[in-house]
């Protein structure tokens, strides 16, 4: 599949407006630790399926706090101090997530070093560039911005199935930014002329307003089928706490970040995507070195 073409083509059909502290998850160990465990490291994370808190836990060294943005959020926390500080985060549309630019705006971050993993699916255009504008604009900018490749999960244009069988050298390419960090590389990765001409085409033919990317309200695009057991695990997952149970079944409101954690997370496959087709509604994705405990402890808004 043209990845480019069906993704933009899918989009096209949403129509014009379419768009720490306990979540510091802690107790959690990095699978591969790096760090000199004298240097602080603070990493932030936005995370739907898992992907950018593997990618965060892998980046986090002995000396290394986790913070989960819609906790720190949540909390008014904006503040921060330490020898490095790192973000991770999905691209959607080759943007950030609508949180991740409200934390950034209002952050105060002072460090010596500043890195940012921006993980996608398929392509990835200027969002390197787009995201030096961004936080360069709300005063924090980055030494060092990569991206890396991982499962699309962006459910209209790709099947989970198919997308986990794909070999997206992962560890090959954490390997090679986890050293560029450990050298503290200043480096932005290359964006190409073509990548911004097809950034701007997406805009264009999506309508997304482009200082607030991917924004909906949740009840427009999602639904519950009867096939709900109300198990409530949508209400932990969402960074948003858009999801309530109620006596009368599962009810959801409010801005959406589209980061499809209640839809890929929900058992019962009971949550549906009404502003277009899935490529297969029977598939469904969470890295698999992050578990369902580990998304509700990042994203509640309960606590
Ligand atoms: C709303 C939305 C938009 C996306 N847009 C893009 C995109 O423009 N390019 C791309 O390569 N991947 C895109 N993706 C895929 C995600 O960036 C990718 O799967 C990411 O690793 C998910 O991270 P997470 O598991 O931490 O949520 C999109 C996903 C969603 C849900
Ligand atoms: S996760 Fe699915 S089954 Fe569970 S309450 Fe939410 S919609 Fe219902
Ligand atoms: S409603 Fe679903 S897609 Fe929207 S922010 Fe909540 S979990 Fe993410």
């Amino acid at each position: 599949m043209d990845n480019r073409i069906s993704r933009r083509s899918a989009l096209k059909h949403m129509g014009a407006a379419i768009i720490s502290g306990a979540a510091a998850v802690s107790g959690l160990l990095p699978l591969a630790s790096c760090g000199n465990s004298k240097t602080k490291r603070v990493i932030f994370y936005f995370t739907g399926t898992g992907n950018c808190l593997y990618i965060a836990r892998q980046l986090a060294g002995e000396n290394t706090e986790l913070h989960s943005i819609p906790q720190l959020v949540k909390q008014g926390k904006y503040e921060f101090e330490a020898d490095e500080i790192g973000i991770v985060y999905p691209i959607y549309g080759h943007m950030p997530p609508n949180m991740v630019r409200e934390f950034i705006k209002k952050a105060r971050l002072k460090a010596g070093y500043k890195f940012a993993v921006l993980t996608y699916g398929a392509r990835k255009c200027d969002a390197v560039e787009i995201w030096d504008r961004i936080s360069r604009d709300a005063g924090n900018s980055f030494d060092y911005i990569n991206t890396i490749v991982m499962v699309d999960n962006w459910l209209p244009n790709f099947d989970m199935n198919e997308q986990i069988r794909i070999d997206k050298r992962i560890p090959e390419n954490l390997q090679k930014i986890t050293a560029d960090i450990e050298r503290q590389r200043h480096w932005h990765q290359p964006v190409t002329e073509e990548e911004r001409q097809m950034h701007q085409d997406f805009m264009a033919r999506s309508g997304l307003n482009p200082e607030e990317g991917f924004l909906m309200k949740s009840e427009r695009c999602f639904t519950v089928t009867d096939a709900c057991i109300s198990c409530g695990i949508c209400t932990y997952v969402c960074p948003r706490g858009n999801y309530e149970l109620t006596s009368r079944g599962v009810r959801m409101s409010g801005d959406c970040e589209f980061c499809f954690a209640c839809i890929q997370n929900c058992p019962q496959k009971a949550i549906r995507f009404t502003r277009m087709s899935e490529v297969n509604p029977g598939a469904r994705y969470r890295n698999e070195h992050i578990s369902l405990m580990d998304l509700k402890l990042a994203n509640n808004q309960k606590i």
